[in-house]
């Protein structure tokens, strides 16, 4: 499997003041999108493009657009919605599928209750979740996708634990996975440390 630390400085600081815990949900919300943009490039690098002819004002040259099929992007509800809007910017064109996962307190598995996703055979997928903690729902959220035979899946997250990393790496070593940053460890319950919380309320002013 590969495992992409983005640790640009730029990303490091905004992921800085994410983590702290004074940052108020607006902060929190526009910084996950910037963040996620410096993330999105880096996960594209090798998105499939087409040649085509153009006119600058000089000459003619030969430039490139983005190749079809589109990729398709697919955010685990709810935190991975935060994720989502940087994306689109950057793909206008994306289709969009979406997964509901809510991690059970007490056992910590994933329990699923939403899925609605387009028609992935033969395309290159996005898997937006911020946070991958021990690993249950990135992993749960990939058998889904995979159940449709894409082209290829991508993981993208914030904040990696790497409990979380191992679980991916056994279940699906096919799938890359690109994060700003792996921290130490999870906590009894389930919380990466030093982590940043629970990103989902942080986003939303749910705490
Ligand atoms: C969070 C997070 C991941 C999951 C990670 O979601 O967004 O989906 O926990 O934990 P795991 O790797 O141990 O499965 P949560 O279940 O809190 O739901 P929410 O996004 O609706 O807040
Ligand atoms: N989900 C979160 O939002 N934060 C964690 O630290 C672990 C799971």
């Amino acid at each position: 499997m590969r495992l992409h630390v983005a640790d640009h400085p730029l990303i490091t600081h905004k992921l800085t003041v994410l983590r702290d815990a004074r940052t108020s949900s607006p902060v929190f919300r526009q910084l996950t999108e910037e963040l996620v943009t410096l993330l999105a490039y880096e996960a594209t690098r090798n998105v499939r493009v087409s040649p085509v002819e153009i006119e600058t004002p000089v000459t003619r040259t030969t430039g490139v657009k983005i190749g079809e099929p589109r990729p398709i992007v697919v955010p685990i509800l709810r935190a991975g919605l935060g994720m989502l809007e940087a994306v689109t910017e950057l793909f206008p064109e994306v289709a969009v599928g979406y997964i509901g996962l809510e991690r059970d307190e007490a056992s910590l598995e994933p329990q699923s209750y939403y899925r609605k996703l387009p028609p992935v055979a033969g395309r290159h997928v996005l898997v937006l979740d911020p946070m991958l903690a021990t690993g249950g729902s990135g992993s749960a959220a990939t058998s889904a996708v995979k159940e449709g035979g894409p082209a290829s899946i991508r993981f993208v997250c914030v904040v990696a634990a790497p409990e979380g990393i191992r679980k991916m790496e056994a279940d699906h070593p096919d799938v890359p996975i690109f994060t700003a940053a792996i921290d130490r460890q999870l906590n009894e319950r389930g919380y990466i440390v030093p982590g940043l919380g629970d990103f989902g309320d942080r986003l939303f002013g749910t705490e």
